[in-house]
């Protein structure tokens, strides 16, 4: 089974959401149930690759069985031939301005070349121009979204983010999506951080090709870690002492 990382934060090795992203990979890699072909595993930072934008000219509609993009030459061919034969595409980002961060939005709007032109209702209930399956090695393949952020809770924060995958994905992307991530640098936090963090692993180690994320893990990880006003609360005040948050 091939797995693919995916990830967008600006933070490098500092990044918050690589420390989930990864500890659910090493679940994977615990798991019975998907078998990693290890070097085939891949993974893109984005931050320091050459993407540029789709320019909207619509020739990849025009020559569909050839599935070609007339930007060539920047590194969006490599993403995506590994993109299209991934079993498993692990997407690591943190949210900015209640969305992807532009550089993952950049490499979204270059997987147009494998929109079908047709227009669709989905199960979802929305209308779409859906994603080829004919472009994936794999008819089976999921997508994981793994994100921090800053604010207090996934409610009235992530909405954007999770009508894009209802109709880009449908019921093949799973998300966790961790809140409060400045608690990331609250010493006192320590030991619920890592229990978080063994969360996520264990949801990996657990996770189902079929299913996604299992109903037990999906409900504790939603959990918040401190109560919605005390966060406002504590970060505020914080927030006097330091600008290392949003
Ligand atoms: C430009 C910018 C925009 C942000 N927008 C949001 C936001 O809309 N909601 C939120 O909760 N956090 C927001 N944040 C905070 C980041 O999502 C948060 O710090 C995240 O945990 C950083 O993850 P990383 O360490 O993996 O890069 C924003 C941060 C920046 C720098």
């Amino acid at each position: 089974m091939k797995l693919l990382l995916i990830n967008a934060s600006p933070h490098g090795e500092n990044s918050k959401t690589l420390l989930l992203a990864r500890r659910f990979i090493r679940g994977l890699t615990q798991n019975p149930a998907i078998p990693l072909e290890r070097d085939t595993f891949r993974s893109y930072h984005l931050q320091s690759m050459n993407i540029q934008e789709c320019n909207a000219c619509h020739c990849c509609w025009q020559d569909e069985e050839n599935f070609t993009c007339r930007i060539q030459g920047d590194d969006m061919n490599e993403i995506l031939s590994d993109y299209r034969r991934a079993d498993l595409v692990v997407w690591s980002f943190p949210l900015m301005f209640y969305h992807f961060p532009a550089a993952m939005k950049r490499m979204q709007e270059r997987l147009f070349v494998m929109l079908s032109p047709e227009l669709v209702r989905n199960q979802a209930g929305y209308t779409v121009r859906p994603i080829g399956a004919k472009f994936f090695s794999s008819p089976n393949r999921r997508e994981v979204f793994i994100s921090t952020a800053a604010f207090p809770t996934v409610v009235h924060n992530y909405e954007g983010v999770q009508a894009v995958l209802r109709m880009l994905y449908e019921d093949r992307a799973d998300e966790i999506f961790m809140p409060q991530s400045t608690l990331f640098n609250q010493p006192i936090m320590k030991r619920k951080i890592a229990r978080y963090l063994d969360l996520v692993e264990s949801a990996g180690a657990v996770y189902s090709m079929t299913n996604g994320i299992d109903a037990r893990h999906r409900a504790r990880l939603q959990e918040l870690l401190l109560d919605e006003d005390f966060y406002i609360q504590e970060s505020n005040r914080q927030n006097e002492k330091t600008v290392d948050s949003f």
